[in-house]
């Protein structure tokens, strides 16, 4: 097609952040493009079911743009709302999860005020950053699996950036071969880095796509010298996690210790937790902990038992352990169901119990028919055989955390048959992304 310019004036974001805009019907996808911001447009593609613009002059910002933060805003494909301020991105969050419920569930409850994050930067406590060719560490470029080398990143503490110049120099300095996706032969794919705020330690994970991983000597020396450059944490482990299949999924289950017991110790809701590399552990910590407390407070029916499903390593089941006869959790990940188990024997809490496997296979009858379902699901959602299986036992309660608006509308349109919805609170857990965390309660 021939480029055409249009001026247009901004009207939302994707999910993928991208501006949004209106042409005769169609909508037009505009990369950096703000709500409110008037610009000038050039439509460069069209792309059967909207059409691609590019902004050639911003005419008038809008009173929510801001500048962004990074230098590697826009390149980087790690977050996508920088230039937003952040009042407005809440703004936006909240409307979002209204909208997806409204007009994907047929939804009208209103919703509570979302729950802001405190730290807008440097909140999350984990970082993926994948290894590039010639040894460069960072994320990747937005749409494109190559690495942008990253010397910052203000989502990230500015510690995990002194980590990852050690390990990048490493690399280099031992010739370490980068793992190529295409011809899956190379050894280094990623480096993980988890931080607990609570003793402030670190936990170093280097994915890598060979048998067994060496230089124990090299790497120990190498964290002596990081260590003395750390401003706040400090590392305490390091583990290769052994990935050897033609996976985009970073980790895989096998784990080699390095250095230190391979797990770092946090503490939420009064608890403490090893968290080890590959389990499943809440990016912001803080955000967590109030989802929690909240989901605490709405378990009001004593001596009552409880399920947590999807549960990790235990966190929602400690937390509301108190006030429950029994709490049961169900998790598929075994190492995450081991780490459960310890976690609630070292807290000394007894009335839990975990179950590894998947809870969509579990029948909730022999599992006693909790009458206070919490389910905390991945991204796609709660499998539907799990929610035929829980209308069948009808709990007075269910609690549901989500991380996906989409699939939480489904499943509540789907639990609307015998359930009303009570409440709606939307917690910010991702500043500067589109993310939201959305806590339901539901009543029948
Ligand atoms: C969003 S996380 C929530 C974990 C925990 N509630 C927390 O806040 O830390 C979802 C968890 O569900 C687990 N999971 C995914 N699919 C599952 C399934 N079909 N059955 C049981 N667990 C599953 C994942 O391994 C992960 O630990």
């Amino acid at each position: 097609m021939t480029a055409m310019l249009i001026t247009a004036q901004g009207l939302d974001f994707t999910v993928d952040g991208d501006g949004l805009i209106r042409r005769e019907g169609r909508v037009v996808f505009v990369p950096g493009l703000v709500p409110g911001d008037t610009a000038e447009i050039e439509i460069i593609a069209d792309k059967k079911n909207y059409l691609l613009g590019r902004i050639k002059k911003i005419i008038e910002p809008s009173p929510d743009r801001v500048p962004p933060a990074c230098r590697h805003f826009g390149v980087c494909g790690g977050c996508s709302l920088q230039h937003y301020a952040y009042s407005a991105q809440l703004r936006w969050k909240e409307n979002f999860v209204a909208q997806s419920l409204r007009r994907l569930a047929g939804l009208t409850v209103p919703l509570s005020p979302i729950v802001p994050s405190e730290a807008v930067w440097a909140y999350r406590n984990k970082a993926q950053l994948p290894f590039g060719s010639g040894g460069t560490v960072g994320f990747f470029q937005m749409n494109s699996h190559s690495v942008v080398d990253l010397q910052e990143c203000p989502i990230q503490h500015a510690d995990f950036w002194r980590i990852a110049e050690g390990f990048r120099r490493l690399a280099r300095e031992k010739k370490i071969p980068i793992y190529n996706e295409k011809t899956h032969r190379g050894i280094l794919r990623y480096l993980v880095i988890r931080r607990s705020d609570y003793l402030r330690e670190i936990l170093v994970g280097l994915v890598v796509n060979c048998r067994t991983f060496g230089l124990r000597p090299e790497i120990k020396r190498l964290v002596e010298e990081i260590n003395k450059k750390l401003l706040t944490y400090k590392i305490v482990s390091v583990v290769a996690n052994i990935n050897q299949k033609k996976t985009n999924k970073i980790l895989d289950e096998k784990i080699e210790n390095i250095l230190g017991s391979g797990f770092i110790t946090e503490k939420i809701g009064g608890f403490l937790y090893k968290v080890s590399l590959n389990t499943f552990w809440q990016v912001n910590t803080a955000q967590a902990e109030k989802a929690y407390q909240q989901i605490k407070a709405w378990c009001d029916m004593p001596d009552v038992n409880i399920l947590d499903a999807y549960c990790g390593v235990g966190t929602i089941a400690l937390s509301v352990a108190e006030r429950s006869a029994q709490v049961l959790g169900v998790e598929e990940v075994p190492q995450s169901v081991k780490d459960a188990r310890r976690n609630a024997e070292n807290n000394g809490v007894a009335n839990v119990r975990f179950i590894q496997g998947k809870v969509e296979r579990q029948s909730l009858a022999a599992l006693g028919s909790p009458r206070l379902i919490i389910v905390d699901p991945p991204r796609r959602g709660l499998d539907p055989e799990l929610i035929s299986k829980i209308l069948q036992i009808k709990p007075e309660k269910i609690i549901y955390l989500s991380c996906n608006p989409a699939s939480l509308a489904r499943d509540l349109k789907l639990l609307s048959v015998d359930y009303q919805v009570r409440e709606i609170i939307p917690y910010d857990f991702f500043p500067q992304t589109t993310h939201v965390e959305t806590l339901v309660l539901l009543q029948n």
